[in-house]
């Protein structure tokens, strides 16, 4: 019987090994070089470029454990089965094999690995419509595999098609299997899409056929590619015989170390369940923000207003259990502990991530009790909403994250102005940054022409930042749109005007000479023995590719980029500035 996360993952890695699959290590939860989304949000995610028919160094079938976040679900966290942060287990043909492998594959790692009975699988199809059949081919597979009929739904796209993650990208149809986790015997013709609650998605394999473009056309791809995923967290409860994720072998000794900081028990849904699976599910997804390479720390945009969010909805869940010390690093060792073996650099960052938890909760906990007691003054007043300036004055005054004070409302039967207050933000900002998981809405599979452009253009940035200002600058972030690159690197002073000049002649100079990109597979070893740039600490496959410009840039990157520098256009830099010690942002654009 599998009973943990760890078990889980080596049955599944060794499972597809033994179907020639080669085990990738799980990507930065941060995508790099990808302006559509804030976080890794699927296993499918750091693949984009091979699954668009770029060949992967690794070969045609994948596999592996990925870490992710999803925010979109950030309201229903509290519940027995929802998280931002989770593990995702996965494997992928890159143009390989198809329908019929796939889903044997599944059923038998399904019924055989972890010894799902028969019975209580269900399946789902996709029921077809304008842009892609209605998916007979895998129900008849299933079917030969020895799925009764009358348990395979064929459902809409709602519910059976997958993708893009973004606007735009690869997607496809899908099959997903669901475990039967209602009462035997089943009613009869019970199926997945008749009789929902009593079915619980566990894997889901897409056919990801079609890249969706800007226009919204879903154009077939060269690779017929299969996308898998399996949530790790969810898969490990049903299979335990559980109704909820949060008393698995995974959360158990996160919800032990709030049991007795609070003194609490943690007994099924009730209020005190609910605080305790809000702060574990997000202290542990702050932990591994924070523990990413990245090194984001708390902040009021992009991913670091997710962190600041997850902490400080922790520390009134905490409040409510009647913690009033700082506890959240306490809860982050018990993740870092349970994962670093895995992720190893969850080992290597905990002075940063316990640091980060402990400056912000300081910050925030000394302004959380006024404002709880601003918050009363208001709806004491307030008959049914809290208007646009107040729920903004708590926020501003007392660092209240909007979906604060829409909880704490809810929670006295009231409703927050919630459009007036992005409105007053927006006028205090000059920009709008709620949301702003939602902000990019490029798609990613914007593989475009002008992005690849930009690509190559951030390679000739990164030599020059080199030869031009001083040998030992690095890379330390990147990030493309189509209307722009942004790149960071360390270095100690604010550029001079003319060394933005020097920068950008540097980088026109290189690209009139019309040289050649070429791309090349190899180790890391070898990359590095090379003199290629990357960022070292980052995990890397055991084969990595090399984009190599002329004799001027070597560097190891998933791309895409152009074939030849004359391609690019002119670039220019548009801003230069610093956004952290020692670490400068610039930001540049290219033209025709
Ligand atoms: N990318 C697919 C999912 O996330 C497998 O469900």
């Amino acid at each position: 019987m599998v009973k943990t996360r760890q078990e889980l993952i080596e049955k599944y890695t060794e499972f597809f090994k033994t179907k020639k699959h080669a085990i990738i290590g799980s990507a930065s939860l941060i995508p790099e070089n990808d302006p559509s989304v804030l976080f890794t949000t699927a296993g499918m995610h750091p693949l984009v470029p091979y699954l668009m028919g770029q060949k992967h160094p690794l070969g045609k079938r994948l596999a592996d454990v990925q870490k992710c976040i999803r925010t979109s679900d950030i309201d229903e966290v509290g519940d027995a089965s929802h998280h931002t942060f989770f593990e995702m287990l996965g494997n992928w043909s890159l143009g390989d094999y198809f329908k019929k492998e796939a889903i044997e594959w599944s059923f038998e790692f399904l019924t055989k690995e972890i010894n799902i009975p028969i019975e209580r699988l269900g399946i789902s199809v996709f029921a077809g419509d304008n842009d892609a059949p209605r998916d007979d081919e895998a129900a008849r597979i299933w079917a030969s595999l020895g799925i009764p009929k009358e348990r395979i739904a064929y459902l809409p796209k709602n519910n059976n098609w997958w993708g893009p993650a973004g606007e735009t990208g690869p997607c496809g149809p899908d099959t997903e299997m669901f475990y039967y986790i209602g009462k035997l015997p089943m009613q009869k013709n019970s199926n997945p899409g008749n009789d929902e609650k009593n079915w619980c998605e566990i894997w889901n394999d897409v056919f990801m056929q079609y890249n969706k473009t800007n226009q919204g056309k879903y154009e077939e791809l060269n690779n017929k590619n299969v996308d898998t995923g399996m949530g790790v967290e969810r898969t490990l409860a049903v299979i335990n015989g559980l109704s909820d994720n949060y008393q698995t072998t995974i959360f158990k000794p996160i919800i032990r170390k709030i049991e007795s900081i609070s003194g609490k028990k943690y007994e099924k849904n009730n209020d005190t369940a609910r605080s305790m699976r809000i702060i574990a599910d997000h202290i542990r997804a702050a932990t591994f923000i924070l523990g990413d390479e990245k090194h984001v720390p708390p902040s009021n945009i992009d991913q670091g207003y997710v962190i600041r969010r997850l902490i400080r909805k922790s520390i009134r869940h905490g409040k409510l259990l009647g913690i009033d010390n700082d506890f959240t690093s306490e809860i982050a060792s018990t993740v870092i502990e349970e994962y670093k073996d895995d992720y190893n650099e969850l080992g290597h960052n905990k002075a940063f991530i316990i640091n980060e938890l402990n400056k912000e909760e300081e910050r925030f906990r000394s302004t959380l009790t006024h404002g709880l007691k601003e918050f009363k003054k208001i709806t004491g007043s307030t008959q049914q909403i809290i208007n646009a300036k107040d729920a903004f004055m708590l926020y501003q005054s007392f660092g209240f994250p909007l979906e604060m004070t829409t909880e704490l409302a809810k929670e006295k039967g009231l409703e927050v102005d919630e459009e007036g207050f992005k409105k007053e933000y927006g006028l205090h900002q000059g920009i709008s940054r709620i949301g702003a998981e939602k902000k990019f809405k490029g798609g990613l599979g914007e593989v475009s022409e002008v992005t690849t452009r930009i690509h190559t253009a951030t390679h000739i940035l990164n030599q020059a930042l080199r030869d031009v200002i001083n040998p030992k600058i690095q890379q330390k972030g990147s990030n493309i749109t189509p209307e722009r690159l942004r790149f960071d690197f360390n270095y100690d002073a604010k550029l001079t005007e003319s060394q933005v000049k020097d920068i950008e002649n540097e980088v026109n100079r290189v690209i009139s000479l019309r040289l050649p990109v070429e791309r090349k597979e190899m180790s890391l070893e070898d990359a590095k023995n090379l003199g290629a740039q990357a960022m070292f600490k980052d995990k890397y496959a055991d084969k990595v590719s090399v984009y190599i410009i002329g004799d001027y840039s070597k560097e190891v990157c998933a791309g895409p980029h152009v074939s030849n520098t004359s391609e690019i256009g002119r670039f220019k830099i548009i801003k230069e500035e610093s956004i952290a010690a020692g670490i400068r942002r610039i930001k540049a654009i290219i033209s025709n």
